[in-house]
């Protein structure tokens, strides 16, 4: 039986031994175990910037035992090459063996210099490591922040999922709207002072941003005919000073319902029921008359004060009632232009503001933090 094979030498145990131990038997096997060395050099530096750090102080004890494996004084791989194998090089080899070690030595040096910033930390993941050094996969990932829904939006879905329990359909219309929809069909002639009610942005004499979802109305009943009951939210745009009640720009949610024998008791009876869902069972209501060239008879719709229950105070102005609505019975006016004809039909609308109803289901003082985007009120929804 042939002895069995010895295993080969590492490179650690061949940088021991002098080149004639070696087998040397010409200047290419010299060159070859200087590369040997060069690609142990490599490697190593490699899968310790592979691995990282998981701090500073590990990254620097890397470094200092990376260091003092290749250019310690005595032991290190540099010190034991010129140590075993170049003054052990006889002249005939000196010369190249010499060549070999200096371009070793500079590439090991530029290496331990590069290494210390080639190493990253690896912030924050200190965790994902268990202490055999593998991934534990069964910490959470890192979240990203995602957001929500935005509190104007968030109350417009929620008085959308109450009229459409009821039956109500959704529709919407433009926001660049032509002054016919926004005013004349509405029964506000040019020159009436009600137009003066809603301070007007025109794009030029025939078109405007709507002042009010009203228009919607109209165009329901043309497309739609009667019967209708149909729900209209959308923003609105008015000529307005900002100020804590008061946006250029703001939604609104209008109503409509279309039908044979409506009555203004349909109307408070929807109305009150959706002001109990919407702010709880505990509100009363009450109607004040009021006026709107498109509802006769009109009203305004007033809730008991959500801040002191109907006690009175600074909010409801000690009266203990809050208007949170415009409403009525649709001027037959109106359902004319509609195309619906009022000696058949009749109808009852209602139109309200969602940030005003958001402020009071919130308790939002200011009407501005809705539209100005900072996280650190968005976040609280
Ligand atoms: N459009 C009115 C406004 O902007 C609100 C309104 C009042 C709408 C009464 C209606 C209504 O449909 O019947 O002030």
């Amino acid at each position: 039986m042939p002895p069995p094979a010895r295993p080969p030498m590492t490179i650690d145990q061949k940088v021991r031994k002098p080149l004639k131990e070696l087998d040397v038997k010409g200047v290419g096997d010299i060159q070859r175990l200087f590369f040997e060395l060069s690609q142990t050099l490599d490697g190593e530096a490699n899968s310790l910037v592979i691995k990282g750090a998981r701090s500073e102080a590990e990254r620097e004890q890397i470094c200092k035992t990376f260091r003092n494996r290749w250019l310690g004084r005595k032991s290190g791989l540099i010190a034991q090459a010129d140590e075993n194998w170049l003054k052990t090089a006889g002249t005939d080899y000196k010369r190249d063996a010499g060549r070999f070690f200096n371009a070793l030595r500079a590439q090991v040096e530029e290496k331990v210099t590069a290494l210390p910033a080639e190493i990253r930390l690896h912030v924050g993941v200190d965790a994902v490591f268990t202490d055999a050094g593998s991934p534990d996969l069964t910490l959470p990932g890192h979240r990203r922040p995602r957001g929500s829904v935005h509190p104007v939006t968030r109350v417009m879905r929620e008085i959308e999922d109450i009229f459409l329990g009821l039956g109500f359909s959704i529709e919407s219309g433009p926001e660049i709207e032509s002054v016919y929809y926004n005013f004349e069909a509405l029964n506000i002639p040019e020159s009436h002072p009600a137009r003066d009610d809603w301070d007007t942005l025109y794009v030029d004499s025939q078109t405007l941003l709507r002042t009010h979802t009203s228009p919607v109305q109209i165009r329901a009943m043309e497309k739609h005919g009667a019967p209708l009951h149909i729900l209209c939210p959308g923003k609105c745009y008015r000529h307005d000073n900002p100020d804590s009640t008061h946006a250029t720009m703001f939604h609104q949610v209008e109503g409509l319902a279309v039908d044979t024998d409506i009555s203004f008791a349909d109307l408070k009876g929807t109305l009150d029921f959706f002001a109990r869902k919407f702010f709880g069972e505990k509100i009363r209501t009450n109607f004040f008359p009021s006026f709107f060239p498109f509802t006769e008879p009109s009203g305004d719709l007033a809730i008991s004060c959500v801040f002191c229950e109907g006690e009175g105070c600074r909010v409801c102005k000690e009266s203990g009632w809050v208007e949170v609505m415009g409403c009525g019975m649709v001027h037959p006016e109106v359902l004319r232009h509609g195309g619906i004809d009022p000696e058949r039909y009749s109808g009852w609308a209602f139109g309200l503001g969602v940030e005003r109803f958001a402020m009071m289901k919130y308790d939002i003082n200011d009407i501005q933090l809705f539209h100005q985007g900072d996280v650190r009120f968005l976040e609280q929804f």
